[in-house]
């Protein structure tokens, strides 16, 4: 990473990334220089200066201790459409573990099945993010929960209505008292009962994984390849942004999507924050699991890993306000391939998973 573009980051970057890339500054150039040397990537199975990859432990908020109890409570609220106005709609509707929590679609169809302009992102590893959306407008999980409920494009009950069809239920109420004893059947409850469920749904054993903790035999040579690739900042240069552990900065960039030249192009974080660098630029997502959530994009417009990785090696297809990360990529066919069967590599097997049973 150069000093320039770490400049350019910095003004992009969410305030924790900024004190990170302000601290690399700050170090002075030769230091700098020597810290990379030091981090340099050696491509080995169990690897130390691999370890940096693997996801920690979930972290949560110490007042939202992710207890069974409260696990299985908020495992039924995100699957029961009561808590929807029409009495057809979940949070699993649009994030199905059967599309790796994401729905399969360009974009997102939202109450009686309205078209939305902005594709569902999986909520694989959301426990891990230090801010939510596509546009970064929600902070925790449990700021975020409420939100499809309230809205009149997606579950369109607003919070009262939620309230009112969980307290109706007695079973309901004995689950919420014995997840949050003494607090209630309240807005509160109900997010982090939610955010709780959320944060079981966790991607960290796929294939990559596996190398990573050291069986040798767990990725192919090309997948091997395909990470290098990956990191590699002459290369692919993905890793800039997907970084580790959970291949993301969590922070904002213009990719140059096509969709962004429209008169009615979506601004994405600018609308939150707006500095000229954001217009256009989307928190970047995480690459887990990625094989289980096509289509690609904010705007769903890449059908297939090989799209996306077309869309970088051509350098992005608008070229207004794109992010000084993204150029022309000198990859060969084999290596762009590579890079897809790295990504897939990312994915794990399809696991069992038990619908909750829901109170009557
Ligand atoms: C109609 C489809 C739909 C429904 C129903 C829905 N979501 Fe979403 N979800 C989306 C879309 C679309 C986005 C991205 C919107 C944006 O960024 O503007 C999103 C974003 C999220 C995110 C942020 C993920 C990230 O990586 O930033 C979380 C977490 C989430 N939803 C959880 C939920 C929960 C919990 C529920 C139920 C209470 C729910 N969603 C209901 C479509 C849906
Ligand atoms: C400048 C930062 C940056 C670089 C460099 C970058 N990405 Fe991305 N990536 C993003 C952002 C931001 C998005 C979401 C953009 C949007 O939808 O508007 C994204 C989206 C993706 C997606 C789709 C994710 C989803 O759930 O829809 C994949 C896959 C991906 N990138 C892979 C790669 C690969 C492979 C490379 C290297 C060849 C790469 N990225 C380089 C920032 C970056």
């Amino acid at each position: 990473m150069n000093i320039r573009r770490s400049l350019f980051q910095a003004a992009q970057a969410v305030p924790r990334t900024l004190l990170k890339h302000v601290a690399v500054l700050s170090l002075g150039l030769s230091t700098a220089l020597a810290a990379q040397a030091e981090d340099k990537t050696v491509f080995k199975a169990g690897h130390a200066s691999l370890q940096q990859w693997l996801m920690p432990e979930v972290p949560y908020p110490e007042e939202n201790v992710p207890t069974d109890a409260r696990v299985e409570l908020g495992k039924m609220l995100f699957f029961d459409t009561r808590l929807s106005g029409d009495g057809n709609m979940s949070c699993a509707t649009c994030h199905s573990p059967l599309y790796g929590w994401s729905d399969g679609l360009k974009t997102a169809r939202g109450f009686q099945s309205k078209v939305l302009g902005r594709a569902t992102p999986t909520i694989y590893n959301t426990a891990y993010q230090s801010i939510q959306m596509w546009d970064g407008r929600k902070k925790t999980l449990e700021d975020q929960a409420l939100g499809p409920m309230v809205s009149s494009d997606e579950m369109n009950i607003g919070v009262d209505g939620a309230l009112a069809a969980v307290k109706s239920n007695a079973e309901y109420q004995a689950l919420f008292e014995n997840a949050y004893p003494g607090q209630g059947v309240t807005g509160e409850t109900l997010s982090m009962a939610i955010a709780s469920f959320e944060r079981t749904v966790v991607s960290n054993n796929s294939r990559f994984d596996q190398w990573v903790k050291g069986n040798k035999k767990a990725l192919t040579k090309r997948e091997i390849n395909g990470f290098k690739l990956f990191v590699d900042p002459e290369k692919g240069n993905c890793a800039v942004c997907h970084s580790a552990p959970n291949f993301t900065d969590d922070s904002f960039h213009n990719i140059g999507l096509a969709s962004f030249d429209n008169p009615q192009a979506d601004m994405g974080r600018y609308a939150i924050k707006p500095i000229r660098i954001l217009k256009g630029a989307f928190k970047a997502p995480t690459v887990r699991e990625i094989a289980h959530t096509a289509p690609y994009f904010h705007d769903g417009s890449a059908a297939t890993l090989e799209d996306v990785v077309e869309h970088y090696a051509q350098g992005g297809a608008s070229k207004s306000n794109l992010s000084p990360n993204i150029k022309k990529l000198n990859l060969n066919d084999k290596e762009k391939a590579d890079l897809v069967a790295f990504m897939k590599a990312l994915s794990s097997e399809e696991q069992a998973f038990t619908l909750p049973v829901l109170p009557n």
